[in-house]
């Protein structure tokens, strides 16, 4: 028997990185009346959530959404744009990075895998350097996309995708630039149009606070006509029809209508001037991410991303010592404390678990993530260097949020 309403006491603490957990005023918001997805105020909802969700992609340009995980967004990318054989150049980040490197391949195209070998590439963000010789070296012009992970979330590793663009224009390449922001975007600095992103894929259960079940494809122009003459099948995820009928609100299929209630909501909190707007949003994730590092520094334990320039604003990898099962710590956590934590993912499995600062969270709720897991690191015997829980409480206390949370009277 499914347990959803089990409740045993106060909340439960999710703090995965995504789906993250969602805000009352989301839930409020999808619980209105299912409404005809051909009638007027139907319309006008699809206007406004194009009109939203362009904005929080930084973006001028259509912004496709698909009733889907994340996952099918990412096999809208590819099947829009490529033909089948086509060569890409995707680059391994970790797990996300490797599962889509494997969806490729699936598709009938040809992906070369960049990367540093070993587990070294799971701890640092996409070398751009590798990327243009590589491209300078494809005088053809063979490679047709780049396709890297803006925030690796298997690893808390966010990518500086500027240097890419760079990357790619220095080698003088017309290769398209797709971008994985599944779970970067409305936490980590986005700017679609402005780093020359050509598709960037995201979905709605990680910086938009809402469950999963819609995702994204924003597309540049050059997408768009790349999408004109590219071979590879596709019927549900093609872009043309899902963007003409756009132009008026609509979809060509029945749309996630409560979703979509949801994402107006979750575009009006994130964009609210009074909080700050986007500015707001990324300058509150950055500190919670330096918060909870000085937590887990405190600990003596490492962090996944060894590279300080790419830590993550959205998640935060914990490297459990040598003969400590990261798995058999999460589950003491679980167990005993109520928090859920995310596991190691494929290379780094049993290895690290991964604590989620992303979307609708707070200093204490971070403050009670963070106690949980020195107290299920100490009862799976860990010998940490310190109190986490007192670096975070010190570094939280000592910077304040650049908008403060409330007025008292
Ligand atoms: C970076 C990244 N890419 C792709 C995915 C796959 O998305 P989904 O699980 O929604 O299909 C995820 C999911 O966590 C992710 O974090």
């Amino acid at each position: 028997m499914l347990t959803l309403d089990f409740h045993p006491t106060g909340r439960h603490f999710l703090q995965i990185p995504g789906p993250s957990p969602v805000p009352d005023r989301i839930l409020r918001a999808m619980s209105l009346p299912t409404i005809d997805h051909r009638g007027p105020e139907f319309g006008a909802l699809g206007l406004r959530v194009l009109k939203g969700i362009q904005q929080i992609f930084q973006t001028k340009h259509p912004v496709i959404i698909y009733p889907a995980s994340g996952t099918g967004a990412w096999e809208a990318a590819l099947c829009n744009v490529l033909s089948p054989g086509d060569q890409v150049l995707m680059y391994e980040t970790g797990h996300f990075a490797s599962l889509w490197n494997k969806m490729a391949l699936r598709l009938g195209i040809k992906p070369e895998f960049l990367g540093l070998p070993g587990a070294e590439g799971w701890r640092r963000g996409v070398q751009a350097d590798m990327i243009e010789a590589r491209l300078k070296a494809d005088t053809q012009h063979a490679i047709k996309a780049v396709c890297v992970v803006h925030n690796e979330t298997s690893t808390g590793v966010t990518s500086n995708i500027v240097a890419v663009r760079k990357a790619i224009d220095a080698a003088k390449h017309p290769a398209l630039l797709m971008v994985d922001s599944i779970s970067g975007l409305a936490s980590a600095e986005y700017k679609h149009d402005e780093w020359g992103v050509d598709v960037t894929i995201s979905g709605s259960h990680k910086g938009l606070m809402l469950p999963p079940g819609i995702s994204f494809n924003a597309v540049s122009p050059k997408a768009i006509a790349a999408s004109k003459t590219a071979k590879l099948p596709k019927a549900f995820w093609a872009w043309d029809e899902i963007i003409e009928m756009n132009s008026s609100g609509y979809w060509p299929y029945t749309p996630n209508t409560n979703l979509l209630y949801g994402l107006a909501e979750a575009c009006d909190m994130l964009l609210a001037p009074e909080h700050g707007g986007l500015a707001g949003v990324f300058a509150r994730h950055q500190r919670w991410g330096e918060g909870v590092r000085a937590g887990v520094r405190a600990w003596g334990l490492e962090i996944q991303c060894a590279d300080a320039s790419v830590y993550s604003p959205v998640l935060t990898g914990v490297m459990t010592p040598e003969g400590v099962d990261a798995d058999a710590v999460r589950r003491i956590i679980y167990e005993r404390f109520d928090c859920s934590l995310g596991t190691g993912l494929g290379k780094v499995k049993g290895r690290m678990f991964r604590i989620g600062h992303l979307g609708d969270c707070n200093d204490l709720t971070l403050m009670a993530a963070l106690a949980g897991c020195e107290m299920g690191l100490k009862l799976a015997g860990v010998k940490l260097a310190g109190s986490g829980v007192q670096a975070a409480m010190d570094y939280f206390a000592s910077h304040a949020a650049p908008v403060p949370m409330r007025k008292a009277a």
